[in-house]
């Protein structure tokens, strides 16, 4: 069976950059608290006519470019979001319509911060067997527009970011390469510790102006166990990962978690015991942009010289659900 390798990464954000000054102006918050809660100096909003697709399109035409393939040289499309530009059909038709395509197959995978990985299994799976050979691979969210950009949401507001970051993936069959094994894990006992209520079908109606009253259309999380979960099960994750193919926490080259906030990333680099150098980090410019967040910081540690060719490297992300994941790559 071939493995799966990275053919090409890219991301797009949006220009307009909003940092913590710009929010203080919107709700009772500082640069002081904001900086020292997440490590979030900027975060990237968009402007009217951008949407997710719109920012999947401009990543998806990036990598292409790098790969130098055409669209039509792709047969899949998973996309990995939680801000979808509408309530149904998921996104991955749209940016297939984007990029002039009409008959490959879109799957959008709903697994929020965790979502990139999921997806990577996911399409990992499918290449190995050889059902599809060229996946374009996307995370991208738009979170601005959803956020309580007032005092009552500040513990959420200031936490996120729009952005896509997308990985073209195919087979290899370089047995020392490629994606050595994925890991995936849930637990819905703390479905509502990080959730958006509304609009949902378990309401009759599944939107009313009485679920907009009570904010049942934002985001609202109890930041303390997630901080708490976070910090615990990303380093555990990491472990399953090295465990599976026989390797220690010296053989990373490169970890890329998942940009939720700097001091959990902290304590998970203090949990598995990792130097500075061997994990990657941008949330101070980009905020928490959930299934977004491991292809940017990837491919900017890509266009940053920080992983070459046998080097290992490790994913980890965690997410409401709660839903975490891992995966180890050998590049
Ligand atoms: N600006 C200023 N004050 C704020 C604020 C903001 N943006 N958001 C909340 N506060 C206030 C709270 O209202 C509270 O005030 P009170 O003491 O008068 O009630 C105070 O700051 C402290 O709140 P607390 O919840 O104790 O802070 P914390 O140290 O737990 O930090 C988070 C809050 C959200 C930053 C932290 O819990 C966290 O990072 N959790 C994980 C979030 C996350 O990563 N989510 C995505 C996961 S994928």
């Amino acid at each position: 069976m071939p493995r799966t390798e990275f053919i090409a990464t890219a991301f797009h954000v949006p220009e307009r950059v909003v940092s913590n000054d710009d929010l203080a102006q919107l709700m009772d918050t500082s640069d002081e608290w904001i900086v020292q809660r997440s490590g979030i100096k900027t975060r990237y909003w968009v402007s009217d006519g951008e949407t997710g697709a719109s920012l999947a399109t401009q990543a998806a035409r990036k990598a292409l470019a790098k790969a130098g393939m055409r669209a039509a040289d792709l047969d899949c499309i998973v996309y990995c979001t939680c801000t979808p530009d509408h309530f149904e059909p998921g996104n991955g038709v749209f940016l297939e319509r984007e990029l002039g395509l009409t008959d490959i197959p879109a799957i959008d995978v709903r697994n929020q911060c965790s979502g990139f990985i999921y997806g990577l299994s996911v399409a990992d799976a499918w290449i190995r067997t050889g059902q599809y050979r060229r996946i374009l691979l996307v995370g991208a969210e738009v979170h601005s527009r959803g956020l309580d950009r007032t005092t009552r949401g500040r513990d959420t507001a200031v936490l996120f970011g729009d952005g896509a970051g997308v990985a073209i993936l195919g087979p290899t069959d370089d047995p020392a390469r490629g994606v050595l094994s994925t890991h995936l894990f849930a637990d819905g006992r703390h479905a509502e510790d990080l959730w958006v209520d509304a609009p949902g079908l378990a309401h009759d109606p599944y939107i009313s102006e009485e679920l907009i009253r009570q904010g049942k259309h934002r985001a609202v999380m109890d930041g303390r166990e997630v901080f708490k979960s976070a910090s615990l099960l990303m380093p555990q994750s990491v472990a399953a990962a090295l465990a599976a193919n026989g390797l220690a926490p010296a053989d990373i080259t490169l970890l890329v978690p998942h940009q939720a906030n700097l001091r959990i990333i902290e304590m998970v680099q203090k949990a598995i015991g990792l130097r500075d150098d061997q994990v990657c980090t941008n949330i101070q410019k980009y905020g928490n942009t959930t299934a977004a967040s491991i292809p940017i910081a990837l491919d900017e540690a890509l266009c940053n010289g920080r992983l070459k060719r046998g080097d290992l490297l490790v994913l980890t992300a965690f997410g409401s659900g709660f839903t975490w994941a891992s995966a180890a790559v050998r590049w």
